[in-house]
């Protein structure tokens, strides 16, 4: 039950032309909740992360962020986007932009912080997740994995309420997943707000306090880990999960 609602979406519905990705979507992220998204493929996952960013626009239904509706334009959307920080697939660096420079833009542009302030604030965080000594290079210098926490650090410096994951590790080679989650999993435990789509079901038993279950742009299952993995009631449910973990 929701007791300090951070996210909330009530009745959301997205479509692409004829496509209904999102179905009567309703979600309450309480703060300092952690709640991972699971499904298969085209189920709607990204879209409902992208549509709590504002990448994309519902028709209808409402998204809350903090009790305020989600800004459409101008200055205030540019702050939802820093709020509500996000970290991708494809890392999404500036590719011309050295690492340290990818972490500082944003405060500089958004937050109006001092370019020494920044600066400062960015090797701090490069340190803690762990790629401090790489601040000088480029992106394409830097491990898929380095690049990810570097992704993850410029979201932290815009210090977000909430951060979004989607399948933030899902490029990566397998040596370099469980450096990625590590970073992720020690925000969790100093109490970040996360929704984190993925495959990775150690992470999601580990440190999620939800698992939600999305098939044909519906919530089809919204529980707890234990419960999701110990005893899932729906058959799509029961199927995608025999067959990822049969892997
Ligand atoms: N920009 C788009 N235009 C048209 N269809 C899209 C677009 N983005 C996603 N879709 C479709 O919406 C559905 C949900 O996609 P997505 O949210 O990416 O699913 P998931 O992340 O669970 O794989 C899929 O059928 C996908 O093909
Ligand atoms: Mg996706």
């Amino acid at each position: 039950m929701a007791v300090d609602p951070l996210i909330e979406l009530r009745d959301v519905n997205k479509y692409f032309g004829d496509l209904h990705v999102l179905q009567d979507i309703g979600l309450t992220v309480d703060r300092g909740e952690v709640v991972v998204v699971i499904g298969p493929s085209g189920s709607g996952k990204s879209t409902l992360c992208r549509a709590i960013n504002r990448l994309e626009t519902v028709q209808s239904g409402t998204i809350l962020l903090d009790g305020q509706p989600l800004p459409h334009e101008g200055k205030a959307l540019a702050r939802l986007r820093a709020d509500v920080g996000m970290v991708f697939q494809s890392f999404n660096l500036f590719a011309h932009k050295t690492v340290l420079q990818n972490v500082s833009l944003g405060q500089v542009k958004v937050r109006g912080r001092k370019k020494e302030d920044a600066d400062r604030r960015s090797h701090a965080l490069l340190d803690r997740v762990g790629v401090a000594s790489q601040a000088d290079k480029y992106p394409a210098q830097l491990s898929g994995g380095q690049q990810q926490r570097v992704a993850i650090a410029r979201a932290l410096a815009m210090e977000p309420k909430a951060m979004l994951f989607d399948e933030p590790t899902s490029a990566l080679d397998p040596e370099m997943i469980n450096e990625v989650l590590e970073v992720m999993r020690q925000l969790a435990g100093e109490g970040m707000t996360m929704i984190v789509v993925t495959h990775e079901m150690g992470f999601a038993r580990s440190a999620a306090n939800r698992v939600v279950f999305m098939a044909d742009g519906r919530i089809v299952e919204d529980r707890t880990p234990d419960g999701f993995f110990g005893d899932p009631r729906s058959d799509r449910a029961k199927d995608f999960l025999s067959k990822i973990l049969k892997h």
